[in-house]
């Protein structure tokens, strides 16, 4: 059996899909598999903010965790349409996104215009005041980084993301042991373009690096971007990716099980 801090954390984001039936019915499946079979490693679950209660209820006596997929950093006030962590923790919420590359306004290949792309506007400083909101709350944020095509192409892909984690990561006082990194280069988002498990790897260890300087080795780094089952067992055969944030193949109970059964 692997020891905790070796367990894999596979994370399903269901970004903005589902509606209250559909929520409890795949929350249900998957909590009655996970109560069917034992898995080695911590699985959330991460719906918009309408069906966390529809998901909580299903989860109930189960073992996986609720997440949300963003949050606003300030207690509460004239925040209009805005959510605080401490709603989230009310709510019964453990886990929660931030700075996922679409809350940042960079989506994968032709994913959404770029008329739309302006609305969602997260950059390196609000991504960072979420996260410290959260973890002064007991939640566990989901820190999501990653480079655009276009940066990777110029060969700056380990320089923006280098960025993306110090700027959260280097000043943070709390220990943020729980909490997770995905490694989500945008061009692989959604698109059926699933990074190289080798290069997934490389980038994995040069945050690892980053979270291991700053003292933060509780921390798993993830990857993120088209994971299914059939690319799964690949991306785990490497160490360094200590667990996965899976969007599409999260909304199916057989794929997203079949991903978190090869996490081992
Ligand atoms: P995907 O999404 O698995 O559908 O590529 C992953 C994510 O955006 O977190």
């Amino acid at each position: 059996m692997r020891t905790d801090r070796a367990r894999r954390l596979i994370v399903g984001n269901w970004k903005m899909n589902l509606d209250q039936a559909g929520a409890r019915h795949l929350a249900a499946a998957i909590a009655t598999a996970a109560k069917a079979e034992t898995y080695f490693s911590d699985m959330v679950i991460c719906p918009p903010y309408t069906l966390l209660h529809a998901a909580k209820e299903a989860l109930a006596g189960s073992t996986i965790r609720l997440g949300a997929q963003d949050v606003f950093w300030e207690e509460k006030g004239a925040f209009t349409g805005k959510i605080s962590p401490g709603m989230l923790v009310d709510a019964g919420v453990d886990y929660c996104i931030v700075g996922h590359s679409e809350c940042r306004g960079r989506f994968g290949a032709g994913a959404v215009e770029p008329r739309l792309a302006r609305y969602f506007a997260d950059d390196d400083e609000t991504v960072r005041l979420k996260f410290s909101a959260l973890l002064k709350h007991g939640i566990k944020p989901i820190l999501c980084v990653g480079e655009t095509e276009q940066e990777r192409k110029e060969g700056r892909a380990d320089q923006v993301v280098h960025d993306q984690v110090s700027r959260v990561i280097v000043a943070l006082a709390e220990d943020a042991t729980g909490a997770a990194v995905a490694y989500e280069p945008v061009w692989a988002i959604g698109t059926g373009q699933v990074c190289d498990p080798e290069e997934a790897a490389r980038m994995a260890a040069r945050i690892r690096e980053i979270l291991d300087r700053c003292r933060q080795t509780g921390i798993r780094v993830l990857y993120g971007g088209s994971v299914t089952p059939e690319n799964a067992e690949a991306l785990f055969a490497h160490e360094e990716i200590q667990g996965a944030l899976v969007g599409g193949a999260s909304l199916r109970v057989d794929s997203f099980t079949t991903i978190v059964r090869y996490a081992g």
